[in-house]
Order: structure tokens, then C-alpha cells, then sequence
């Protein structure tokens, strides 16, 4: 692939297209580098970046600013940045500089990153501008994570949101040479005591270069995250096309005593739903709202009858990368249900010829 048609991908995938289906899976890593405005995390990208270089990897960097607000900042660093690796086919930067992208910026990370460990990356770097909810989701979607902090933060570091301190599998004292990063150092450890896993720590001064060499090797001893599907997961609910509800609904309501609990019309997939609790389970009674809706169109094709299965999963996005990974074709992106729930359909083409709904309630 070379980098120009590397390049239309990415953006076709920022624009909300899948991964194409012939995408390796690819053996790189992918990083994610998260911390407080101001820690150097670029600067650190960078040094990474030429040390990896030195060894022969090729580098990809996924920059996130999650925020409307630093515009200029961002975007002035990723021209310098871009300029200064520019002649090399060995490095390649995507920056995601505002909101809407297409499915949410976790996601949009995400699916970068997998096109970029599937085009041959050996280090993929997600690096993000701030410590909110979505950078945790993204980080929390790396295989390693890099949380990035400086000296002199004092009680900032008891302050620096839970959730980026717990998603850190390395933690990185940047401008260590500054007053300090003991004390920092200490902090971190007394916040690493409560808890049970072993997170390494380093200081790096990544202007000078101090301390990167380590941060480098101990990256490249990290190992891609273990995947495995856990004791959560069930069957969340069948759904069943109907032409409608209420010529339907009496087989359930009256014949087989089990009453629909809810009702709902979901205007963007055109359907009209009667949700039936069966156990911990449901069955979901589709009638199309018109003659657009993919509901009213399997029923011209196949007939009324078993339509999808729902699995529930924990954690959708880390499924959904997943089959994207291995090549499955999903149909849209993870999104917003009615009841506040998340979910995707798989195709079922890839699937076996069952049409599943991964849900996340
Ligand atoms: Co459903």
C-alpha cells in the first residue's frame, strides 16, 4: 500500500467506511499515550518515533484532540511535526483535530489504528490532548497504554481523573530533569500501592532524549491484549418481522400468556418494536414503519419470521474492532439505541448466514 492510498483509506475510515475486508490483522502494537495538557506527550511521540526509527520500525501516529477548544496548538504542532518527518515513508501521522467524526472519536481512533497496525505499522501511537471520558475510552482500547505526567504537579496527581490513572500499563515522568520528579515518582507509587498489578515506571526527558531508550524497550517486550469473551456475554433477545404488531402480538399476549413489556417506534431504523421478556431474554417484534425500512424489505424477500439474534456483549467497541480486525463486515458502527443501549449488526455474510446484533445494554 503505498502512502497515498494509505491516506484516502484513512480518511474514508474518519468518514464513518469500514476497514476494507482484505486488511491484515498485522502484527504491530498500538500505544496509546494519554496525560495532562502540557506533559510533552508529542515531544515524547516524537522521540519514540526516532528511536524506533533507528531500529528499522515504521511508526504510525494517530493524534486525537478530543476537545473544540485547542485548535491552533494542535494543529501548529502537527505541522512542524509533519514537516519534520515528511521525506520519510517510514512514519505516518493522521491528526483528528475536531469534533464529529463519524461514530464518535474512540471509535474513529480506533479504526485508524487498526488500519494502520494492518498496513504493516510496527508501533502505532494513539496520543491524546487531554484527560477526559474519551480519552480513557481510547486509551482503554490500546493494547499498552502510556499515562505521561511531569514533576511539579503536587496534588494534581491525586487530582488527574481515576480513570487515566487506572487505564496506565506504564507510567512516563516526562521533563524528569525537572524539580520534582521524585516526588512525583512517590506519588505514583503510593497511588500504585492500592492496587495489585505491577506498573513500571519511567523517567524521560524527551527533548534531550534521556530515558527513551528504556521507554522504547519496554514497549517492544509488551504484547498485543488478550482477547478473550467473558461470562457476561448472552443471548439478549431474539428478533422476529412482523407485518404487525398487533396481528402478531395476540400468538404471544394471549396465546402463550407472556406480555409485551414496552412499545417503541425507532424512527432511524423504520421500526415499530414490541419488546416480549422471556426469562433474561427478550423476543422483539419488528413491524416497519414503511416501505424503506430494511424490516419491510426482508419481509418482501423472505417473508415474516426470524430476523436477527442479539448478543449482549460488555464491551462492544473492543468487539467490534475485533471482527474488524479479522475481517468481518459490520454494517454501520456501534450506535446509540432508544433505550440508551449501544449496538452493531454483523452481516450475515460473515456470520454464517445469521444476521447478529451485537448489543451492550
Ligand atoms: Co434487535
Amino acid at each position: 500500500m503505498t502512502t497515498k492510498e494509505l491516506a484516502r483509506l484513512a480518511t474514508q475510515v474518519e468518514n464513518g467506511a469500514a476497514l476494507p475486508a482484505d486488511l491484515p490483522v498485522g502484527e504491530g502494537l498500538i500505544v496509546g499515550i494519554t496525560g495532562p495538557p502540557g506533559a510533552g506527550k508529542s515531544t515524547l511521540v516524537d522521540a519514540l518515533t526516532a528511536e524506533f526509527r533507528a531500529h528499522g520500525k515504521r511508526i504510525a501516529i494517530v493524534a486525537v484532540d478530543p476537545s473544540s477548544r485547542s485548535t491552533g496548538g494542535a494543529i501548529l504542532g502537527d505541522r512542524i511535526r509533519m514537516q519534520r518527518h515528511h521525506a520519510d515513508e517510514g512514519v505516518f501521522i493522521r491528526s483528528m483535530a475536531t469534533r464529529g467524526a463519524a461514530g464518535g472519536l474512540a471509535r474513529t481512533s480506533m479504526a485508524l489504528s487498526h488500519l494502520f497496525r494492518g498496513a504493516g505499522f510496527d508501533f502505532v501511537f494513539v496520543e491524546t490532548v487531554g484527560v477526559g471520558q474519551d480519552e480513557v475510552d481510547i486509551a482503554a482500547h490500546a493494547d499498552v497504554t502510556v499515562v505521561v505526567l511531569v514533576p511539579g504537579m503536587g496534588d494534581d496527581v491525586q487530582a488527574i481523573k481515576a480513570g487515566v490513572m487506572e487505564i496506565a500499563d506504564i507510567f512516563a515522568i516526562n521533563k524528569a530533569d525537572r524539580r520534582g520528579a521524585e516526588q512525583t515518582e512517590r506519588e505514583i507509587e503510593a497511588m500504585l500501592s492500592l492496587g495489585t498489578a505491577h506498573v513500571p515506571i519511567f523517567r524521560t526527558v524527551a527533548t534531550s532524549g534521556t530515558g527513551v531508550a528504556e521507554l522504547a524497550e519496554a514497549l517492544a517486550g509488551r504484547k498485543r491484549r488478550e482477547w478473550r469473551p467473558d461470562a457476561e456475554w448472552a443471548i439478549d433477545h431474539l428478533g422476529i418481522a412482523v407485518r404487525s404488531l398487533d396481528e402478531a402480538l395476540p400468538f404471544y399476549e394471549v396465546q402463550l400468556g407472556m406480555p409485551a413489556a414496552a412499545r417503541e417506534t425507532v424512527e432511524h431504523e423504520k421500526v415499530r418494536v414490541a419488546m416480549i421478556p422471556v426469562g433474561a431474554s427478550r423476543i422483539e417484534l419488528l413491524e416497519p414503519l414503511d416501505d424503506d425500512s430494511p424490516i419491510a424489505k426482508f419481509l418482501a424477500k423472505r417473508g415474516p419470521g426470524l430476523h436477527h439474534v442479539a448478543l449482549r456483549v460488555s464491551d462492544l467497541n473492543a468487539v467490534a474492532a475485533r471482527l474488524r480486525d479479522s475481517g468481518a463486515r459490520l454494517i454501520g458502527e456501534p450506535r446509540q439505541g432508544a433505550g440508551g443501549h449501544t449496538y452493531v449488526f454483523v452481516h450475515p455474510g460473515s456470520a454464517g448466514g445469521v444476521l447478529w446484533e451485537l448489543i451492550r445494554i
